[in-house]
């Protein structure tokens, strides 16, 4: 059996399924790469939407600079879990009034401002509470290259100012008394594989960066590239290589910075997947085996319930299998539809996989599990018992579980 397969196999003995496991050494070594390969240039922002797990939260908060939040409970969680507000910042289109009063009063670090409305009443709470907010503006950009399947640049979006009709609105921001422009913030597109089209995408952003600098004459602080890196899901996906991201942008950053308006400007990639993604798993266990009109069905412990992107409905136009192994290894012989317990059709985690005989009991893996598992997915639909969540490092587990209180009963624990 594999390190891995020991690892996780512990983890399903002890907690039972379904379950999600975050790597913790895995999630460092990752840190550790891309300050390798994007350190000279960046600092990283968690984008902590893609996993909000308290513990998780904790872990981060001694290791990464920033984070960033998009509401006011996810503040929250971050303050709870030892993040200092002012190293936060607050991104989002609809932030509701008293998110804003609340993110203030607390000291968030930066409000990322994404519409005129949010930045009147940023302006005249802050003023109320006699202080300047610091801001970023947000900015949609025109375009995002080839290669970028998961964009929302050039289109219609609730996201940041478009930069074609950027100067109907910006005059009247800067204008406001009590808001402090620290700098732009851009994410515009996820989910890239291509080294190349980061590259581009990031070269846009420059550019925007520098145009709407040089017109307003605003000299950044900050400068958040949200960062588009992708990770593989699926069989077929090449990991995306930092090293091919460093090489492609070196001379361009390098030149960015030596202009004197952005000499000293914090460059910050703001990311989430590409941080915890592919240290996650989730193992879910085979419930029953039914063979149907010539298919074979395995229904599992947790479906669409806890892993929604598995089941093809975040953010993805064709279902395709994330990859997965059975616990134990062997080869993968037989071929599979893999559901989750509910009463639905489009509750599915694999369409005509290849995997081991399987027997009740079994237990799957699912990889590339660590981001938009639990907080992405319906975890009360039809009431099934949430997954717990666990955090390991080396051979330690501890259950940072955050949504089972919901549910009366402990079926799918460890011996239940
Ligand atoms: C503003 C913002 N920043 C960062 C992210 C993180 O994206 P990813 O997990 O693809 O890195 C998102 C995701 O939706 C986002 O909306």
């Amino acid at each position: 059996m594999s390190d891995l397969d020991v690892r996780l196999g512990k983890v399903a003995q002890r907690y039972g399924t379904p379950t999600y496991v975050y790597l913790t050494d895995a999630i460092e070594d990752r840190l550790n790469r891309i300050r390798a390969a994007l350190g000279p240039w960046f600092e990283l922002s968690y984008a902590m939407k893609c996993n909000p797990n308290p513990a998780l939260l904790e872990w981060l908060a001694g290791r990464v600079d920033l984070i960033d939040v998009s509401s006011v409970g996810e503040l929250r969680l971050a303050r709870q879990s030892g993040w200092d507000p002012l190293r936060a910042s607050f991104t989002g289109p609809g932030k509701r009034l008293a998110e804003i009063a609340e993110a203030i009063d607390c000291g968030v670090g930066e409000l990322v401002v994404e519409n005129l409305r949010e930045a009147q009443i940023a302006s005249r709470l802050a003023g109320e509470a006699g202080r300047t907010q610091d801001i970023l503006i947000r900015l949609a950009p025109a375009t995002v290259p080839k290669g970028f399947g998961d964009h929302m640049a050039g289109r219609p979006s609730a996201f940041g100012f478009d930069i074609e009709t950027v100067d109907q609105d910006l005059p009247a921001v800067l204008a406001l008394p009590h808001l402090n422009v620290v700098g732009l913030h851009i994410y515009s597109g996820t989910q890239c594989l291509k080294p190349q089209a980061i590259c581009e995408n990031y070269r846009i952003f420059m550019s925007v960066f520098r145009d709407i600098c040089e017109r307003y004459d605003i000299t950044p602080r900050k400068l958040v590239f949200g960062s588009g890196l992708g990770i593989p899901y699926h069989a077929g996906d090449t990991a995306l290589d930092l090293d091919e991201v460093a090489d492609g942008i070196r001379a361009d950053l390098e030149a960015f910075r030596a202009e004197p308006r952005f000499a000293a400007s914090r460059l910050i990639l703001e990311l989430g997947r590409f941080l915890v993604g592919e240290a996650g798993y989730f193992l879910t266990s085979v419930v029953a085996i039914k063979p149907s009109r010539g298919h074979t069905i395995g229904i599992c412990d947790g479906g669409m319930n806890n892993h929604l992107p598995a089941s093809g409905h975040f953010g993805m136009v064709i279902h395709r299998n994330y990859r997965m192994h059975r616990i134990g290894g062997g080869e993968a012989t037989d071929k599979y539809n893999l559901v989750g317990p509910l009463c639905t059709s489009i509750d599915r985690l694999a369409s005509a996989v290849m995997l081991p005989l399987l027997a009740e009991g079994d237990v799957i893996a699912l990889h590339s599990s660590g981001a938009y598992g639990p907080t992405a997915s319906p975890i009360h639909f039809i009431s099934h018992t949430p997954p717990r969540e666990v955090l390991m490092t080396g051979d330690t587990m501890r259950d940072v579980s955050v949504h089972r209180d919901r549910i009366p009963n402990g079926i799918g624990d460890a011996g239940a």
